[in-house]
């Protein structure tokens, strides 16, 4: 199959929403990360999506969606916690768990679960395509099992050329790590995944919510299936750096016989004297820049022979960062570079 590269011309949302229609798969732009979208409803297109990936048939799909009148298909009754949610964060990053009507899709999408997993995506040329395919499509990330997610389309080709039939080509991405997960069927509301909706804001529109880090009142939180894989990783190893250990990261990785890429924020890498050098990725200014380039830089330096290793800055913050460091630390197996002087 050739995968097809289409732009966002009207003509060429036309042709995504009917491939989309025949059951085929077609890579689309979201805010957060390119995802592979399928119709939902539709088994054999599911399929395709899981075979694509690589992914292990347990760990279920969201269903994207352009409208709430789509997830109103699928649901007996909204709880009101998602109405307030949707109300203040779609379209957007959240992606919501609720309850569905027994029968009203098919435990291949949903991995068997009572439950599935909703996401309206800020992504204007993403929310037209499935509006004129008038289905919702599964959306899971465009990347292959266990490696970074797209941020590119690229990316995606990089991962899916001759498997998918189409990329719809929107550029980068501007939040560059994924949705964050909220399931609403638990007793406190939780969060599955962190992602560019912080808890504090979550917390200001719904009260109190449990995370993996704050269990409240539960005896154990149900986690998304998909976080028990090995994820986002390069085939070299990772380390991540806390700030201070920065100084010595560098005289270490000056030290190897090999190159060591190394992923910073632009005020470590003024700070060490490495600006303009091509074994460095730039982070850029902060954790919401940090986001955006953190899969791009793992993958940039996972397709360079010469990089054995890879040093990336660990931010010893709360909110955003949240994010940042669950997804790099699943890269580097929760591995911190140890300055041992
Ligand atoms: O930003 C995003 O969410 C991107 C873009 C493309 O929309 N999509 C994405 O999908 O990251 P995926 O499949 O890579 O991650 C979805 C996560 C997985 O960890 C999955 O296990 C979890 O959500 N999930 C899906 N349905 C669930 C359910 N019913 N209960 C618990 N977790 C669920
Ligand atoms: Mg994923």
């Amino acid at each position: 199959m050739e995968t097809k590269m289409l732009s966002t011309s009207a003509s060429d949302l036309e042709l995504a929403a009917q491939l989309i229609n025949q059951g085929q798969v077609v890579a689309f732009p979201t805010e957060t990360v390119y995802g592979l979208g399928a119709d939902a409803t539709s088994e054999e297109a599911v399929k395709k999506v899981f075979a694509a990936k690589n992914r292990p048939s347990d760990n279920p799909l969201i269903v994207t969606v352009a409208s709430v009148a789509m997830v109103e298909r699928f649901v007996s009754e909204i709880p009101d916690i998602a109405k307030k949610l949707i109300a203040n964060f779609w379209p957007g990053s959240l992606t919501i768990i609720m309850r569905f009507k027994e029968g009203a899709l098919s435990p291949i999408v949903t991995g068997g679960l009572t439950t599935v997993a909703f996401r309206l995506p800020a992504n204007p040329m993403t929310q037209k395509v499935i509006e004129l395919a008038d289905t919702p499509i599964v959306g899971p990330s465009a990347n292959i099992s266990g490696k970074p997610s797209p941020t590119t389309a690229q990316h995606v080709l990089h991962d899916m050329q001759g498997k998918i039939a189409a990329i719809i080509n929107d550029g980068a991405t501007e939040i560059g790590v994924e949705s964050t997960v909220i399931d609403v069927t638990t007793p406190v509301p939780t969060i599955l995944r962190p992602g560019a909706v912080t808890p504090e804001q979550l917390e200001a529109v719904i009260g109190l919510v449990a995370s993996e880090k704050r269990k409240v009142g539960q005896k154990e939180t149900p986690k998304a299936p998909g976080m028990k894989y090995r994820h986002y990783a390069p085939d070299v190893p990772v380390y991540m750096v806390k700030p201070n250990d920065w100084k010595a990261a560098i005289i270490w990785a000056q030290q190897q016989l090999s190159t060591v890429g190394i992923m910073a924020p632009d005020d470590i890498i003024a700070a060490q004297q490495l600006k303009g050098m091509d074994f460095v990725w730039s982070l850029g200014s902060g954790v919401a820049t940090a986001n955006a380039k953190l899969f791009a830089g793992l993958r940039y330096f996972d397709n360079r022979d010469d990089v054995k290793l890879i040093l990336v800055h660990y931010f010893e913050q709360d909110g955003l960062a949240l994010a940042y460091d669950n997804r790099l630390g699943k890269a580097a197996s929760g591995q911190f570079f140890v300055n041992e002087n």
